[in-house]
């Protein structure tokens, strides 16, 4: 097979084989096709989709592109979570241990910053010492003892979906649904879950900006997990303003924290719960939502998912310290406070552009090979629907380069509209598909 005609039958809007994509697949697995190719192919399917069928081959090849977990032997319900990317959703950062803590177990293989969104990945490694890179026989262990670990891939599951993901970040090609939904599950696949809920989110900055596509990703996504013999639940949530209010790795975490102790913004707080009774669900462990809704509420107000935390922190290899004392997690050196210019109402701030922001301060990548400044980021002092005096502050943004922060905080006031008129926001669920 030669790849320049692989390239060119998809651009030219024909559909690949399964010998194709998987030939496509483990040679770029492999390093035998180059980036260039793959970028280009990436573009042609961004710009001509791919077909069920396609999409299915895609996920199944990137799935065995690596080894692909047997979790039976744990004898337990394994659920995990995955968010289709947004800014400030440091969900799953709670999630984990919260549910981990009432006996669902969660394997949760997650990524990196992708494109304007953050990655569990990056927020997780602010925690010093704390490693991701776990080979399968230690992510076993972990799930065995804690009932818990978050990963990413690494050599040895779903590779392929690493290399991917990280092209794609760099080339332009993140935000298309058969390419996300095949990132997403072969993931799902190679960590041996036997159920999901999905986080698909919807508006300024999410990858789906509209609820039509949103909605189209989560039936791909339920379908895809439907096909494969497992249950899956996608919730579509609101991101047109940023969860919470820290944006950047470290920032989300010493917010998590803050949460798992009871405090934290409340559309964390009502994020976090919605998803963890859904996982309660299909982890066996309640028969509605409704009490899955009331055990989480219990179970984050008793301190046990804060513990759950801290294990799973110490157990990773990361410094434990930081639950009771998060200046461990200290910001960038450098900051600016941005003050609002008028008198009125916050009636929204743009996730998209908070996200690339963000990304201008350090907290994500410009380039695929770069690392990430895990103290820079922003923490908002408004949600949308404040009100504001003028020189009342807005957010505080951190960086590690002093010279990105006038324009940062240019972009970032402009970001943050302010109007006369009082606006209510977006209810933060907005649908449910059930597989
Ligand atoms: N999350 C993923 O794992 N992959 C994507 O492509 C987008 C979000």
């Amino acid at each position: 097979m030669l790849v320049p005609e692989l390239i060119l039958k998809k651009r030219n809007g024909a559909s690949l084989s399964e010998k194709e994509i998987s030939f496509l697949v483990e040679g770029y697995t492999s390093g035998i096709i180059p980036d260039y190719q793959v970028s280009a192919l990436l573009m042609a399917i961004y710009f001509k989709g791919l077909d069920t069928q396609e999409t299915a081959f895609l996920t199944k090849s990137m799935m065995e592109s690596g080894s692909v977990l047997d979790l039976s032997f744990l004898g337990q319900r394994c659920i995990d979570k995955h968010s289709t990317g947004g800014v400030g959703d440091k969900v799953s950062l709670a999630l984990a241990p919260l549910v981990a803590s009432e006996g669902v177990v969660v394997p949760m293989i997650c990524g990196r910053g992708l494109g304007h969104t953050g990655g569990t990945l990056d927020k997780i490694e602010s925690v010093p010492g704390f490693n991701t890179r776990l080979q399968p026989d230690e992510f076993l262990r972990l799930l065995k003892n804690n009932g818990l670990a978050i990963g990413g891939q690494t050599g040895e599951l779903a590779p392929a979906d690493r290399k991917l993901y990280a092209l794609r970040d760099v080339t332009g090609t993140v935000d298309s649904i058969p390419l996300i939904a095949a990132s997403i599950m072969s993931k799902k696949f190679a960590e041996g879950a036997h159920g999901f809920v999905f986080d698909v989110k919807v508006g300024a900055g999410a990858f789906m900006k509209d609820k039509a596509r949103a909605m189209t990703l989560a039936e791909t996504l339920v379908s895809i997990a439907k096909e494969a013999g497992r249950d899956a639940v996608a919730v579509l949530t609101d991101m047109n303003q940023p969860l919470g209010f820290a944006v950047g790795n470290a920032l989300e975490v010493s917010e998590t924290i803050d949460l798992l102790k009871g405090g934290g913004p409340a559309d964390y707080r009502e994020v976090l719960f919605v998803l963890a009774s859904h996982m309660f669900v299909l982890g066996g462990r309640v028969s509605s939502t409704q009490e899955g809704r009331a055990l989480s509420e219990q179970v984050l107000n008793s301190g046990q998912a804060l513990e759950k935390f801290r294990q799973m922190i110490e157990s990773q290899g990361g410094d434990g310290r930081v639950v009771d004392d998060d200046s461990i997690l200290s910001p960038s050196p450098y900051s600016t406070m941005i003050q609002s210019d008028k008198d009125g109402f916050i009636t929204s701030i743009d996730a998209y552009e908070t996200g690339m922001v963000s990304i201008l301060l350090g907290a994500g990548r410009q380039k695929s090979e770069e690392e990430v400044d895990p103290g820079a980021g922003i923490v908002f002092k408004k949600k949308a629907g404040d009100a504001v005096s003028k020189g009342e502050a807005v957010a505080v943004i951190y960086s590690r380069n002093k010279d990105v922060l006038t324009v940062a905080a240019e972009r970032l006031l402009n970001a943050c509209v302010v109007k006369n008129r009082k606006v209510f926001p977006e209810p933060l669920v907005l649908d449910v598909i059930k597989g």
